[in-house]
């Protein structure tokens, strides 16, 4: 990757919503780095990013899982010195039931939806800070969902919801720490996306999702600690 290029690293790229972020700024002209677990649809997404002409690499690693996230930090600083934007956009749905209520919610499935959900993107920032404090305008961007809203938290998808009330919690504690290394960290809905976690039932389609979080990324007005839908800040 050239010098003056710059780097996006995106969790959960090889499909849905992060595999449209990755080509969207792959077409602006990021160098795009991106992760999943599963490794043959990571090397097939990489395959179809080459195609398209973007300078592109996949590292498969488990968001969740702090070695994998050490193991990907360490192999990212021998190909770049340097980080721009971290998209901590790797998520899971495992409300399986609309209105499965907390009262019955298994402890497996909170665990596991927080290991990715929350600790994911926990460890991918404390792990890239470094590289990212290197960018003129270091920015992570935190792949929320109105459903773990506060203001508007009620019952149904009881993991999912706690999993980004949490994430966004961990934007306003990481945007005071991280403004003295010069880096911005901000959560966004990208609204309800056709894809896998989405279903096919939803409004918009993972390219239209994937807009919102490229327009923040672009955003040139420099905001740190909010939460954002629909292109406007709105209350956590
Ligand atoms: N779709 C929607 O309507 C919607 C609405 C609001 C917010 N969101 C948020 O948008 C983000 C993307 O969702 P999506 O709809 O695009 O989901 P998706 O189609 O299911 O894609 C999820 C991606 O994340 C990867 N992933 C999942 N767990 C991971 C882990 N532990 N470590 C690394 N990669 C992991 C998946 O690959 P592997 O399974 O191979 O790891 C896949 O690449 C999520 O954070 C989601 O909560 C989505």
């Amino acid at each position: 990757m050239t010098s003056s290029q710059k780097v996006a690293v995106v969790t959960g790229g090889s499909r849905g919503i992060g595999f449209e972020i990755c080509h969207q700024l792959g077409l602006m002209g990021y160098h795009v780095v991106f992760t999943s677990r599963t490794a043959a649809l990571g090397e097939k997404a990489l395959s179809d990013l080459h195609h398209f002409g973007i300078h592109a690499d996949y590292f498969t690693a488990d968001a969740g899982n702090e070695a994998d996230c050490k193991v990907f930090a360490d192999w990212l600083a021998t190909i770049t010195s340097r980080v721009d934007l971290l998209v901590n956009n790797a998520g899971v749905f495992l409300d399986t039931q609309d209105h499965a209520p907390l009262l019955e919610c298994g402890t497996d499935r909170l665990l596991d939806t927080f290991s990715t959900n929350l600790f994911g993107a926990v460890y991918m920032t404390r792990l890239l800070v470094p590289l990212l404090e290197k960018s003129s305008d270091g920015q992570i961007i935190n792949v929320s969902s109105m459903l773990g809203q506060l203001d508007t938290m009620h019952s149904g998808f009881p993991a999912y919801r706690l999993s980004k009330l949490a994430l966004n919690g961990t934007t306003k504690i990481f945007a005071e720490e991280l403004a003295s290394h010069n880096i911005r960290i901000n959560s966004i809905c990208p609204g309800w996306c056709r894809t896998e976690l989405g279903s096919q039932e939803a409004p918009k389609s993972a390219a239209e999702g994937a807009s919102e979080i490229v327009w923040l990324a672009t955003d040139k007005s420099k905001v740190t600690g909010k939460f954002f839908n629909n292109r406007s800040v709105v209350d956590w």
